[in-house]
Order: structure tokens, then C-alpha cells, then sequence
């Protein structure tokens, strides 16, 4: 990992710089990244670029809480979420994090929570994308997704990151599920000896778990603005005949745009994962923590205001 990156999500959790920033709020320079603080700002977000052939998937942004109250209120919010999609007719599902949802407190009481999303998903013909979080909550994750995927087969989803060493493992192990698969590369600090360091390794592990899973006949997810893997995908769905219909490209709002739009008119699917909501501060320095230099253009719109 690059000092960059780890002095910046070394902040995440810093209470002091994180009272600061959401004083601020989204002027800072989160707004580029996050679609508003309401649901109706996200759906308007999301009907613009559903008008350029991009499907969305919409997250209400919140993690680590450790209250009942909140987290049981995350779930519902979630909930009319889904109503808000289905009411708005877009073209969007949702993603969520287990830690908001209480997995810090209880993973029973935040399997009930989530179940009762997945539930409504189903009702609604929709679906949940389970996100990864850091490797500490890995186990309890993947745990309470087989428990889920079992009773909700087409409407559940889980994220497997390519940095970490045992995510081949992983997927061997969940085979017989035949998942819907987020591949993406991890955006947390974590420690040598459970993540690969080098991006190269990462890289040519991201390619290797598309491949198997595609190769599997099952449905992924590719989550990365990395043209080098876009084009590696295409190249190996092109040569293997895979159909356009097992997999999607997955990018961040605000992120690699004219990217987004020139797949979407190639005729791939697209879909942007549009975060919404007060709690952006963890989110928005994953995304700096990314690319560094996000930090310089954040510094200077501060000192513009
Ligand atoms: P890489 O970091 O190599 O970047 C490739 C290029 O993309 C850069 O050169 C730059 O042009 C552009 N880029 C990437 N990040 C940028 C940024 N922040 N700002 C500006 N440009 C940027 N992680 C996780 O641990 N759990 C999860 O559940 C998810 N979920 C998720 C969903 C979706 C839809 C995406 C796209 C990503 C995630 N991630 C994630 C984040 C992921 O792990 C990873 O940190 C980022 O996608 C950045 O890695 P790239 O694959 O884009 O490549």
C-alpha cells in the first residue's frame, strides 16, 4: 500500500477531521463523489443517467454503527428506498454495508435487519448488493450472506476483493452457490499478510477471479475504472464467447464518466453505484485515499469558499 493512501484512510476513523469535514459538508469537494443528501437528490441523480443507457445501483450511505435504534433505522430507510425505485420507475438496485446494519453488535439482529431488505427486494422484483468491508468482517459477512442466499436465491449479492489472499479460497469454497459476484479491488488499509501489497498482484488477481467466475457460467459484476481490466474483460468475454448478458461493468459516481457513457453506447451494461445521504465522510476518503490527488483538488476548493 502507498504512504499516500495510507495516511489518508488512516483518517477515516478520526473523529476530530471527521466533525470538521461534515461542518463543512458536501462543498468541500464530497459532492463530486456523493448524489445528494436525500433520496429524492439520488433518484433525480439516478434518472439522469438512466437517460444515458446506465443503471444504477443506490446506497444509502452509513457504516460502524453500534446503536439498535440506528442501525434498525438504517434497514428501514433502506426499505423505502426500494419503494422510492419502484415508485420513481428507475432502472436502479441498492447496495449496503453490513456495519450499518449492526454487525457490530449482533450478527443475528443484522441478519434480521437485512433480511428484511432482501425481503422487500424480492417483493419488488429487485435485489441487494451485500459490500465488503474490511477484512475483520469478512467471515461474519460472508457468513450471513450463504444464510440469506439460501431463501433469497435471485436477490442477493455479495463483493469479493482481489487484494485479499483468501478470496480464492473464498470462492472455491461458496461454489455451489453459483453467486452473483462484485469483483473489485479492495479499498481498506489492510495488513500484509492478509492483503497482497503490490498492485501488480492485485491486478492480475482481479483478472483471475473474473475469469474463473465467468468461466463457471455464473454472472459478475466488474467493478474498476481500470481501463486495463475493462479491456481485459472484453478481450476474454470476446474470446471465450461469453455472453454480454453474464456480466456488467460497475463504476463510481462521479468517477471515469466518459467512460461510463462510451461502454453504456457499445452496448454493455453499466452501472454506476450512486451513494447518497448525510454519513459521507468514511466513503469520501476511501475515494481520496484512491487517487491522492483527489486531495489536492479537495485542498483547493476549500480555500476557494
Ligand atoms: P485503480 O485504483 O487502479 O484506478 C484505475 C483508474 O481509475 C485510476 O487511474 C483513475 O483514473 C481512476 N480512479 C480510481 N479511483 C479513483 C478515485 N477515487 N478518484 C478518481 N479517479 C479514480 N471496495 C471494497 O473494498 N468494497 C466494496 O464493496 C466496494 N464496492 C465498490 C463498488 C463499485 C461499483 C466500485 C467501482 C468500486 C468499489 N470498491 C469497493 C472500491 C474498489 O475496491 C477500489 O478501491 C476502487 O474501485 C479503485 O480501484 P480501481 O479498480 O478503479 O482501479
Amino acid at each position: 500500500m502507498s504512504v499516500a493512501r495510507s495516511l489518508v484512510l488512516g483518517v477515516t476513523n478520526n473523529k476530530v477531521i471527521s466533525s470538521f469535514a461534515n461542518k463543512h459538508g458536501l462543498e468541500l469537494g464530497a459532492k463530486r463523489f456523493v448524489a445528494g443528501e436525500t433520496l429524492e437528490t439520488a433518484i433525480e441523480n439516478v434518472k439522469i443517467l438512466n437517460s444515458k443507457g446506465i443503471i444504477a445501483t443506490l446506497d444509502h450511505l452509513g457504516e460502524s454503527i453500534l446503536s439498535l435504534d440506528r442501525a434498525a433505522g438504517a434497514a428501514d430507510e433502506y426499505i423505502k428506498t426500494l419503494e422510492g425505485i419502484a415508485q420513481s420507475k428507475i432502472n436502479s438496485n441498492v447496495s449496503l454495508k453490513l456495519t450499518q446494519m449492526g454487525l457490530d453488535i449482533d450478527d443475528n439482529f443484522c441478519c434480521s435487519n437485512v433480511e428484511r431488505i432482501v425481503s422487500k427486494a424480492r417483493q419488488l422484483n429487485n435485489f441487494v448488493r451485500i459490500d465488503m468491508e474490511d477484512h475483520g468482517h469478512l467471515a461474519a459477512t460472508i457468513s450471513i450472506f450463504k444464510r440469506l442466499k439460501e431463501n433469497y436465491p435471485d436477490n442477493v449479492g455479495l463483493v469479493l476483493q482481489s487484494y485479499l489472499y483468501r478470496t480464492v479460497a473464498d470462492m472455491k469454497e461458496l461454489s455451489y452457490l453459483k453467486a452473483n459476484y462484485r469483483f473489485v479491488k479492495g479499498a481498506y488499509k489492510e495488513p500484509k499478510d492478509v492483503a497482497y501489497p503490490n498492485k501488480e498482484d492485485v491486478d492480475d488477481n482481479l483478472k483471475n477471479i473474473i475469469e474463473q467466475h465467468l468461466l463457471e457460467g455464473n454472472y459478475a459484476a466488474i467493478a474498476s475504472h481500470d481501463e486495463a481490466i475493462i479491456d481485459h474483460t472484453i478481450r476474454f468475454t470476446n474470446g471465450h464467447n461469453i455472453p454480454r448478458s453474464l456480466f456488467e461493468f460497475q463504476m463510481l459516481f462521479g468517477i471515469s464518466t466518459n467512460l461510463q457513457e462510451k461502454l453504456a453506447q457499445d452496448g454493455y451494461t453499466v452501472r454506476c453505484y450512486v451513494p447518497y445521504g448525510k454519513d459521507w465522510y468514511p466513503y469520501f476518503t476511501r475515494r481520496l485515499a484512491e487517487r491522492p490527488a483527489n486531495v489536492m483538488f479537495i485542498l483547493k476548493n476549500y480555500f476557494k469558499h
